[in-house]
């Protein structure tokens, strides 16, 4: 047999050239960094969320803290979940001036205007239910919850809010809010919309975390099933055409196939929520020694972005973001993986 002619191997023979030959790379502005506001909490406010170690459920003072720690570390985007001070069958705290999300919107904005600050808008943390939207005859009424999310939509912006991200799989939603924002003034305000949206189980500890567990049924009336990728194209497709500026897929590792066709088949920018189970399994299997924590998190954020991914949704933002800026410190690279 003749000697190979092509040795892959001398692309990978330095720390060098390894660098020079790397397709993606991340860099601190991949990520988009989630917190948690609690309405109703005394200022100062940061209690440690059991299902996620290293989350917090924060005062608005607090988050604006957290905010301006992300800007620093280069972090461009938040994205803000509230827990209520209490919840109703319509979730009418989701679209209160005074609401968590809004006073931490006004709170962020004021101490650091740069930072894009996006709102979660559902109703799922807000109603007694748990549900993304109004029932009627125990399941959700999607009609009549396009109202509800457009107010939503319209306090976040009224509130500073540099975008809003709805994350209800109602049909029509992105349509909706686009008219109510454009209705009140705000053409420039983008929608990024939860556009393929799993009814996964990788979002156990969020659940906890926002408080929506629903308290019957599931989500699987309006989310999508595991098991289909063509169907997201169409839901992309749809919420494009409804006027999503960006479009979210969610979780991100498990569903990184449906990142490359969203990329591969549209144009807008496409972000990948790496969810709170995708976290949590890391931080667990580190916790206990199976897994090593920084590069099972700099390697799942990789193959995101890799996969086509603008922009990545993480609740390891601030970490990788150091993680990150420790390597460039060290050798002047960004992203060199473990050796
Ligand atoms: C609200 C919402 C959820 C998540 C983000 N927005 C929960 C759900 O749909 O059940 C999950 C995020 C995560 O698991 O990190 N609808």
């Amino acid at each position: 047999m003749a000697f190979p002619i092509h040795r892959a191997r001398r692309l990978r023979m330095s720390p060098t050239i390894r660098h020079m030959v790397r397709e993606t790379a991340l860099t601190p502005h991949d990520f988009i960094l989630p917190l948690f506001v609690v309405g109703g909490s005394d200022a100062g406010t940061k209690k440690p969320i059991k299902s996620m170690p290293g989350c917090y459920h924060v005062s608005p003072d607090v988050a604006a803290q957290m905010a301006q720690e992300a800007h620093s570390v280069g972090i461009p985007g938040i994205i803000l979940f509230g827990l209520p001070v209490r919840k109703d069958p319509y979730g009418s705290r989701a679209w209160a001036d005074d609401g968590a999300v809004q006073r931490a919107a006004r709170e962020i904005k004021a101490a650091q205007p740069e930072i894009c600050v996006i709102c979660d808008t559902c109703l799922c943390e807000y109603t007694d239910h748990g549900h993304c939207g109004v029932l009627k005859d125990c399941t959700v009424d999607n009609d009549a919850t396009l109202e509800l999310l457009a107010k939503t939509a319209v306090s976040q912006a009224r509130a500073g809010a540099d975008m809003v991200a709805p994350s209800d799989m109602m049909d029509g939603r992105v349509a909706a809010i686009r008219r109510a924002l454009d209705e009140n003034g705000f053409i420039n305000k983008p929608i990024m919309s939860y556009a393929a949206k799993y009814a996964s189980s990788f979002y156990g500890p969020f659940r906890e975390a926002a408080e929506c567990a629903p308290s019957f049924g599931d989500r699987r009336g309006y989310q999508m099933d595991p098991g289909n990728a063509r169907e997201a194209i169409r839901e992309v497709a749809l919420d494009i055409e409804e006027g999503a500026d960006i479009v979210i897929v969610k979780p991100a590792l498990p569903y990184l196939d449906i990142i490359k066709i969203t990329r591969d088949t549209f144009s807008v920018p496409v972000a990948g929520y790496q969810v709170s189970g995708e976290y949590a399994q890391i931080k667990g299997a580190a916790a206990i020694g199976l897994v090593d924590e920084i590069s099972n998190m700099m390697e799942s954020l990789t193959s995101i972005k890799r996969a086509g991914a603008d922009m990545i949704i993480t609740y390891f933002a601030i970490d990788a973001a150091k993680v990150l800026a420790h390597q460039m410190m060290n050798n002047g690279y960004c992203g060199k993986p473990a050796e």
